[in-house]
């Protein structure tokens, strides 16, 4: 069982932040549930490195562009390191061979029939790297980023959209193709105005691209180019890992669709490709109530961030916080609040209490001494199964903390600590019940917050339940094992000051 899972291609124009996290965390969740289902994943992500926007870029540090992605791509990786994304192939663009897998594409484009050369004359984003209509434009801004755009008029190669357009809409309508659902309709009416697409830029302009195949004059337009990496990352056009193709989900955020959902499909077409099964538009976060932006000086460090809460927190945070497609707003106070309720109050401390208890008074191990009924567990793991194939994490993260809540109210009821006193038996009988249940929850956590279940899953005597290269089923996860060998997981998330 194959599972292709991809996260957009981060400009190594700039630093990555809480939005390149963001997608890059949606992806590796799901990669870390699938490979506890068995599936054979592979899970990539990687770096956008041609174009205008790198160009200038490199031009103000007085580098090169290649310089430049050398030293930026690096950051990209320290920062999937400390995040626990356990990606399968990290691409490059200016990689040899996705270049060549490039003009490979472009030739197979145009033998199709699809292509032509013809004159652009209109408005253009260095930003966006795209042409708008005058009809899109107003006081000269940008209508995706709202900066300053310039008319532009050049020759270019054209891909014309005609032939697909019909297809894809029926594919669109029809299908889990886009997703969540309400974005349905919006790319729906962006396919219905949209015209041929300029997939060249003339190289006086930008130089640093792929060339033109046959005509050196012109750079192959860097969406294309970074489009592609979907596939020469598989080895296209006949590597091994072609037979990954077609993607299951593209992760990307709802400002990138277009592209995805709509230049993307059309070009696979074009070179006898099937169209990848699912593209995944997350929301935006904004950083109390603003935009994030440079110029407003609130553009979040995610490094930061893990550095003070840990990388768990963040991958909790950002999943628990809104529901996954939409927009959210993040600010400190936020997750600062997430982290001493959710994660210190309710979580940490209920595994504190249930594994200090049992090392103190059950150094042997906690056996299982009574019938089995796990049918409220049961219903969890199925609703918890659910909604991760669905990719609705906020569902699962809801289903994950009412059995969170039910152990420790559990815990407070029985009461162990005055059990002991009389009846060693039923103390002993609750926390393996307990124990039985925080099994359950951290299989469950385990692709939100990886290293801390990692951690646990060492205290409780579980630690090949999330060993992701041998899949686990309902039994491994809800089966009763003999005993539980508990040590104390001391204290989780320590009291975070200032
Ligand atoms: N290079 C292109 C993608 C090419 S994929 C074939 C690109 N790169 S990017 O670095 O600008 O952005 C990558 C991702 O970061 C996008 O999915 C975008 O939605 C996401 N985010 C950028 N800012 C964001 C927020 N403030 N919040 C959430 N995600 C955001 O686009």
């Amino acid at each position: 069982m194959k599972f292709y899972i991809t996260t957009p291609i981060y400009y190594v124009n700039d630093k990555p932040h809480i939005g390149h996290a963001y997608t890059t965390i949606a992806a590796d969740i799901l990669a870390r549930f699938k490979r506890l289902m068995g599936y054979n994943v592979f899970f990539l992500t990687g770096t956008d490195e041609h174009g205008k926007k790198i160009e200038k870029a490199a031009e103000e540090l007085k580098i090169s562009p290649k310089e430049l992605a050398d030293k930026n791509h690096i950051i990209f990786k320290e920062l999937w390191e400390k995040l626990d994304i356990s990606y399968s192939k990290f691409i490059r663009t200016t990689d040899p061979e996705h270049q060549e897998a490039v003009k490979v594409f472009w030739t197979k484009m145009v033998s199709s029939g699809t292509v032509y050369k013809g004159k652009y004359v209109g408005w253009y984003c260095i930003h966006c790297e795209s042409f708008f209509p005058s009809s899109q434009v107003k006081d000269g801004k940008c209508p995706s980023c709202g900066r300053a755009v310039d008319i532009l008029e050049e020759e270019s190669y054209f891909f014309s959209v005609k032939k697909f357009k019909e297809k894809l809409s029926k594919y669109i309508e029809t299908s889990n193709f886009i997703r969540p659902e309400f974005r349905k309709a919006e790319v729906l009416n962006a396919l219905k105005e949209i015209d041929d697409i300029s997939i060249s830029r003339s190289r006086e302009r930008v130089s640093w691209g792929i060339p033109v195949p046959g005509d050196d004059k012109f750079v192959i337009y860097v969406w294309v180019d970074a489009l592609i990496n979907y596939v020469s990352a598989l080895g296209y056009p006949n590597g091994d890992k072609m037979s990954f193709w077609p993607a299951d989900v593209h992760f990307i955020g709802k400002d990138i669709l277009k592209f995805h959902a709509i230049y993307w499909p059309m070009f696979l077409e074009a070179v006898g490709l099937e169209p990848p099964k699912t593209i995944f538009s997350h929301g935006w976060w904004r950083v109390e109530g603003k935009k994030m932006s440079k110029s407003l000086k609130n553009v979040v460090d995610p490094f930061e961030i893990a550095k003070l809460f840990g990388s768990d927190t963040l991958r909790f945070f950002m999943f628990r916080e809104i529901p996954f497609g939409r927009d959210g707003d993040f600010s400190e106070e936020a997750i600062r609040k997430r982290y001493e309720s959710n994660l210190a109050k309710d979580f940490g401390n209920l595994l504190l209490r249930v594994s200090k208890f049992a090392e103190n008074n059950f150094p042997e191990g906690v056996r299982k001494n009574f019938p089995s009924s796990n049918t409220e567990l049961e219903t969890a793991f199925d609703l918890w199964m659910e909604k991760m194939e669905n990719i609705d994490y906020f569902s699962a993260l809801d289903v994950i903390w009412n059995l969170v809540n039910l152990a420790n109210k559990l815990m407070d009821q029985k009461s162990p600590w005055n059990l002991i006193k009389h009846d060693r038996e039923k103390a002993e009988q609750v926390i393996y019940e307990l124990a039985h249940i925080i099994k359950v929850i951290i299989f469950m956590l385990y692709p939100f917050c990886v290293s801390t279940c990692r951690k646990v899953s060492h205290n409780f005597g579980i630690q090949w339940l999330l060993d992701e290269s041998s899949p686990k089923d309902k039994k491994d996860v809800l089966g009763f094992q003999e005993k539980f060998k508990i040590s104390s997981t001391g204290v989780l998330f320590p009291k975070i000051e200032g």
